[in-house]
C-alpha cells in the first residue's frame, strides 16, 4: 500500500497534487456539473492520466442522503431513513448501532458513494443546539462508544466513515466564524474524549474539522488540534477534510494537517474574500510559502484511504441496496431507542382499546431533522398508520378532522411549508388547540383512551429558542393537554402523550396532568410502526436518556449560549468547563425532570452480587441482573465512578462503561462482566492526565440517579 502510494505520488505533477486536495465544488450547484450520483455533498477531482478516479462523499448520520430521483432515468434512489443519532444513543446498544452502520454502509456502497459524512458526535452542551438530533449525548463515553459501533458497521461494508465536526461545534449560531473558548481540561475530558474513543476504537477513514475557531484558531487551520492531538496523541491514520467552505485560508489548512478542502470553489458560495483554492495553493508552493513535502503528506494521507474505496476498486455498484432488509434494521433500532418516561398503569394497552388521537403530527409525523442530516426514504409510516397497523382501533372521525385541518392550514401563507436555501424545508408548527369543547367531549365519550402527539422540528443552520412553541410547550399545546385530560379523566379514562421530537423540551410543568409519556424521538421511516408495537406491548421499551431533561431551561449550566454579543455572537466561552449535563446537575444538586440514563420498562429488574477485582491495570466488575417482573425486557446497566476529592475539583460521578442485557424473560438472570482500565479513572490537570490516589466509589445503576449496587476501589 505504502509503495503503491509513493509510486503514484512520484508520478504526480504539482498541479495534479493540488487538484487532488480540493473538491470539484458543490456537485450540481452553482455552475458545477452534477455528480454521477446526484445529490452527493462533495466529489474529488479525478486524475485520468494516473487512473485516479473521483471519489464521492455524501451525508449523513440518519441514512444516506442523495437525490431520490434523477432527470435522465425513471429509476429511484431512495435510501433508508434511520432513527436520529440521539435515538441511536438512546438504545445504549452497540450491537444494534453497528447493524445500523452496516445497513447505511451497504446503501452507501451500492449507490456508488465512497465516504459517508457521519457520525456526528458533538456534545449536547445546550438543549437548544439545532443539530443536537444529529449528535448522540451530553456524555463523551456514550457518544464515543455509540459512534465507534456506527463507524465499525459502516466501514465493514468497504466504504469510509467521516467523524465530525472536530471539535467543539455545539451550536449553529455563528458557526462559521465563532471562536469557541474551551479549557484544556474540558477539551480532553469532554469535547475531544468522544472523538478520541472513536478514533482509537474504530479507526475512521476520515475526520471532518469543524467550522468554528477553537481558542482563536479555525479548527481546519489548527495544527495543535489536527496534528498534535489527532495524529501524534491518538495515532489517527486517515485523512482530514474541512467542513463545507470552512475556514479562510487553504494554505494554513494544509499546514495544520487538514488534508482535503471541501467542497472546493469557496468563491462560489462566499464570493467576497474567497478565491480559488487550487490557484492559491499553487501560488504558495511556487513562492515557497507552502513546502511541497507538506503537499505530498496531504496527498499521501488521502491516497492511503481512497485507495481502499469502491471507486478506486472500480466496484460495479448495483443501485439496488437491500432496502427491505435495512428497513427492518431501522425498525429494530427505533424499537430499542424509544424511552418510556412515565407510565401510571396505562401501558401496554390491549388491542381492542378505542383510541382518540390528538395532535397534527399523528399525520405529519417527523421522521428526522432538517439540513444535511435529512434523508429521502421511500416512505414514512406516520403515527396514525402505525397505530392502525399494530391493530389498535383508531377513532376515524377524529383522524379525518385532523386530515382536513392540516390540508387547510398548509395552504395558508402563514403555515405553508417553506424551502430554505439548499432546499431544506422549514415546517411551521401548526396551532394544536382547534377542537371545540363539544368535539373533545364527544371523543372522550366514544373512546377508551386519548393519545396526544407533541412534535418539534429542528435542523442545521439555526438553533432553537427557550420560548413557548420550542423548548416550552405553546399555550395552545398546553390548552389541548388540559382540555383533553380534564374531559377524559372526568370519565375515568387515561391520556398518553407521545413526544415526536429531536431534542430536549420542558416536561415538568405538565407531566402530572397526564398518565403516560413515550419519548418516540424522530425514529426515521418506521416511526409509526415502532410506536404502535411499543403501545400494544409487542415490544417492551428499553431506551434510556442520553441527555438530561432539565425541569426548566434556566437550570442549564451553559448559561451564555449562544455566545457574545448576543445578537451576533463572535465568541462562546464554555465557562461551565467540565460540568456538562449530569456532571453539572449531580455535582451542583440541581434536580432534573428526568436524569441522564433514565428510562422505564414494562417490567422491573433486580441487580445482585456485585464483585470487583483488580488485575494489573484493569478492574473487573461483575454483577447479575434479574428480570423480576412479568414482561420480557432488556435493561441498560450503567457503571459510574465517584472519584475521591483530590487536588482538582471533580464531577460527583462520571459514566465509565455500560451494558445492555439481552431480552430477559421473567425470572431470567444475566451474569454481566465489564472491565475498566485504571486510565479510565484519570482526570486532566494542567497539561497531562493524572490518576489521583484515594477511595473511588463504583456505582452500578439503572440510571445516573437510580444506583443499585456500590463498591469501593482503593488506589494507593
Ligand atoms: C454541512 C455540515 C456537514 C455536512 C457538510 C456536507 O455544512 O456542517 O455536517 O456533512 O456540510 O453537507
Amino acid at each position: 500500500m505504502e509503495e503503491k502510494c509513493e509510486d503514484i505520488i512520484s508520478k504526480m505533477t504539482v498541479e495534479e497534487k493540488v487538484s487532488f486536495l480540493v473538491g470539484i465544488g458543490m456537485p450540481g450547484i452553482f455552475d458545477n456539473p452534477p455528480s454521477k450520483v446526484d445529490g452527493v455533498a462533495g466529489e474529488t477531482h479525478s486524475i485520468d492520466r494516473l487512473k485516479i478516479p473521483s471519489v464521492r462523499l455524501a451525508d449523513g448520520p440518519a441514512g444516506l442522503r442523495i437525490k431520490p430521483k434523477r432527470e435522465e432515468t425513471g429509476e429511484t434512489y431512495y435510501a433508508t431513513a434511520f432513527p436520529i443519532a440521539s435515538m441511536l444513543a438512546s438504545t445504549w446498544n452497540k450491537e444494534v448501532v453497528e447493524r445500523v452502520g452496516m445497513a447505511i454502509g451497504n446503501e452507501t456502497r451500492e449507490y456508488g458513494v465512497d465516504i459517508l459524512l457521519a457520525p456526528a458526535l458533538n456534545i449536547h452542551r445546550n438543549p437548544l443546539c439545532g443539530r443536537n438530533f444529529e449528535y448522540y449525548s451530553e456524555d463523551p463515553v456514550l457518544s464515543g462508544e455509540i459512534a465507534a459501533a456506527f463507524v465499525k458497521g459502516v466501514q465493514s461494508q468497504g466504504v469510509g466513515a467521516c467523524v465530525k465536526h472536530f471539535v467543539a461545534n455545539e451550536q449553529e449560531t455563528g458557526r462559521m466564524q465563532i471562536d469557541t473558548l474551551v479549557s484544556q481540561r474540558a477539551l480532553r475530558e469532554i469535547y475531544l474524549k468522544a472523538f478520541e474513543i472513536v478514533v482509537r476504537k474504530a479507526k475512521p477513514w476520515s475526520v471532518m474539522s469543524a467550522y468554528n475557531k477553537l481558542n482563536g484558531v479555525y479548527c481546519s487551520q489548527n495544527y495543535w488540534l489536527l496534528t498534535e492531538v489527532l495524529r501524534k496523541d491518538w495515532g489517527f491514520e486517515g485523512f482530514v477534510m474541512t467542513d463545507w467552505y470552512a475556514g479562510d485560508n487553504p494554505i494554513e489548512q494544509i499546514k495544520a494537517g487538514n488534508d482535503m478542502i471541501m467542497p472546493g470553489k469557496a468563491y462560489q458560495a462566499i464570493p467576497f474574500g474567497r478565491k480559488d483554492e487550487v490557484e492559491e495553493i499553487l501560488k504558495a508552493v511556487a513562492s515557497g510559502e507552502l513546502k511541497e513535502q507538506l503537499l505530498d503528506q496531504a496527498v499521501k494521507n488521502i491516497l492511503r484511504v481512497l485507495i481502499k474505496t469502491p471507486s478506486f476498486k472500480n466496484y460495479a455498484y448495483s443501485n439496488k441496496p437491500n432496502l427491505t432488509e435495512n428497513a427492518k434494521i431501522s425498525y429494530e433500532a427505533g424499537c430499542e431507542g424509544v424511552i418510556l418516561l412515565k407510565n401510571d398503569m396505562v401501558l401496554p394497552i390491549s388491542l381492542d382499546t378505542k383510541l382518540a388521537v390528538f395532535g397534527t403530527s399523528q399525520l405529519e409525523t417527523i421522521k428526522g431533522g432538517t439540513g444535511s442530516g435529512d434523508t429521502n426514504p421511500r416512505y414514512v409510516i406516520n403515527i396514525i398508520d402505525g397505530l392502525k397497523e399494530a391493530g389498535l382501533r383508531i377513532d376515524e372521525k377524529l383522524r379525518v378532522i385532523y386530515e382536513n385541518y392540516i390540508e387547510k392550514m398548509r395552504q395558508t401563507e402563514e403555515y405553508k411549508i417553506q424551502q430554505l436555501p439548499w432546499g431544506w424545508p422549514l415546517i411551521p408548527l401548526l396551532p394544536q388547540d382547534f377542537l371545540s369543547d363539544e368535539d373533545i367531549e364527544r371523543f372522550a365519550s366514544s373512546n377508551d383512551m386519548a393519545l396526544l402527539v407533541i412534535s418539534r422540528t429542528s435542523g442545521e443552520g439555526y438553533d432553537r429558542k427557550p420560548e413557548k412553541g420550542d423548548f416550552y410547550l405553546s399555550d395552545d399545546e398546553i390548552n389541548l393537554i388540559n382540555r383533553v385530560s380534564s374531559r377524559f379523566h372526568s370519565q375515568g379514562k387515561k391520556v398518553i402523550v407521545v413526544l415526536n421530537i429531536g431534542g430536549v423540551i420542558e416536561i415538568a410543568s405538565w407531566r402530572d396532568k397526564i398518565d403516560a409519556i413515550v419519548l418516540l424521538w424522530q425514529a426515521g421511516q418506521e416511526t409509526g410502526k415502532i410506536l404502535g408495537d411499543i403501545l400494544v406491548g409487542k415490544v417492551n421499551p428499553s431506551g434510556k436518556l442520553p441527555t438530561t431533561f432539565p425541569k426548566d431551561y434556566n437550570d442549564i449550566p451553559s448559561k451564555n449560549f449562544p455566545g457574545e454579543p448576543v445578537n451576533d455572537p463572535l465568541t462562546i466561552s464554555y465557562d461551565e468547563d467540565i460540568y456538562v449535563g449530569y456532571r453539572y446537575y449531580d455535582t451542583f444538586r440541581v434536580e432534573p425532570a428526568y436524569e441522564f440514563g433514565y428510562g422505564l420498562s414494562y417490567t422491573t429488574f433486580r441487580y445482585d452480587n456485585l464483585n470487583v477485582s483488580s488485575l494489573n491495570n484493569s478492574i473487573k466488575i461483575s454483577f447479575e441482573i434479574k428480570n423480576v417482573g412479568s414482561f420480557a425486557g432488556k435493561e441498560v446497566a450503567q457503571v459510574y465512578i465517584k472519584a475521591p476529592l483530590g487536588k482538582i475539583g471533580k464531577p460527583l460521578q462520571e459514566l465509565k462503561t455500560f451494558h445492555k442485557t439481552k431480552l430477559l424473560k421473567p425470572g431470567e438472570v444475566e451474569k454481566i462482566e465489564v472491565r475498566l482500565d485504571l486510565s479510565d479513572l484519570r482526570s486532566f490537570s494542567g497539561s497531562d492526565w493524572i490518576l489521583e490516589k484515594g477511595e473511588y466509589e463504583l456505582r452500578v445503576g439503572s440510571s445516573s440517579r437510580d444506583i443499585r449496587l456500590r463498591s469501593r476501589i482503593l488506589l494507593n
